[in-house]
């Protein structure tokens, strides 16, 4: 803690410092796992550092968990926008978050969410009589419909969105306050959920991540029994490979369930899906995955 003391004063983590504080990183990280710093104690010293000398950064957004979760739409949109704290001795340290490989990979993940949307509106448009319908599960901030819906202005369709926190269901309401005839709200537990609707894509990002297999399984299989012929659900999941995943947990006390390409796969069969019918996607950065598992259509 002495160090950091030091590494404070000095400004955090600069371009300059960054390679040094990464090194740091993966040294706590061996050092927990050898048991020479206890984890639970480190948590705790962390957390009043922070709270004493880094509260108005990033990395106190997810330790405090300000709605009682991790990911909330709060952070999520500061991840999206890149959101630097104003005060001069610690916008190093939200530089240097927002560098990191997940944050990237979030960001990245709504340029592929939009992509995913374009191609399931146009596919829907051209083969299927009815307006394209989209089920959006756990859609916390709304950012990436906004900004899609702000792109295609006019574009006969409509997102069903599922999310459990009234706050974020407050908050993307009111970002696509202009696009209320395209979009609505449903305050439901994904978990529980049963759509009174069949789609063209049933997406979700953010979510399956927190998720045990067994749960996995169980959402992704009501999902592929509400998804058209033709259709497709896709589901994000930070894959195994995540090198800033000791920054994330040990610093930010955030931790997902990383899958493999291969266990995605083993989850979309025991859900009913069929071998030709999965693909793994991923974002630029590799570290977001996206599991899709398409339905046959009636033609096929
Ligand atoms: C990490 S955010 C992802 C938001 C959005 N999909 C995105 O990628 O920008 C996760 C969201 O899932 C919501 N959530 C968590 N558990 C949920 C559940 N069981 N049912 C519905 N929503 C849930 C949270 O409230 C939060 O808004």
């Amino acid at each position: 803690m002495s160090w950091l003391k030091q590494f404070v004063d000095l400004g955090g983590p600069s371009p300059s410092r960054a390679v040094a504080f990464t090194a740091w990183v993966a040294e706590l990280q061996g050092l927990i796992q050898t048991g020479t710093v206890n984890r639970d104690e480190w948590n705790c010293e962390w957390k009043a550092f922070t709270m004493r000398c880094l509260n108005e950064t990033m990395g106190a957004r997810a330790l405090l968990k300000p709605h009682g979760y991790a990911g909330d739409f709060e952070i999520i949109d500061a991840i999206y926008h890149s959101r630097v704290s104003e005060d001069p001795g610690q916008k190093n340290w939200d530089t240097y978050f927002h560098a990191q490989a997940a944050p990237t990979a979030v960001r990245n993940r709504k340029i592929y969410f939009q992509r995913t949307i374009t191609n399931a509106v146009v596919s829907a448009a051209c083969f299927d009589e009815e307006m394209p319908r989209i089920l959006n599960i756990a859609s916390g901030p709304g950012r990436d419909m906004h900004e899609w819906l702000c792109a295609n202005p006019g574009l006969p369709m409509l997102f069903d969105c599922v999310e459990l926190d009234p706050n974020a269901i407050a908050f993307a309401s009111n970002l696509c306050a202009q696009h209320a005839d395209r979009v609505r709200f449903h305050r439901a537990n994904a978990l529980r959920f049963r759509p009174q609707d069949m789609y063209h894509l049933a997406w979700s990002s953010g979510l399956f991540d927190y998720l045990n297999d067994s749960l996995f399984v169980r959402v992704l299989k009501s999902l592929l029994n509400h998804v058209l012929p033709g259709g497709e659900v896709v589901i994000g999941n930070f894959g195994s490979y995540n090198p800033s995943r000791a920054y994330m947990e040990l610093l930010g006390d955030w931790n997902l369930i990383h899958r493999s390409p291969e266990h995605l796969r083993e989850l979309a069969l025991a859900a009913g899906g069929d071998e030709k019918n999965i693909r793994i996607g991923r974002e630029p950065a590799c570290v977001n995955l996206f599991l899709h598992v398409s339905k046959p259509s009636r033609s096929s």
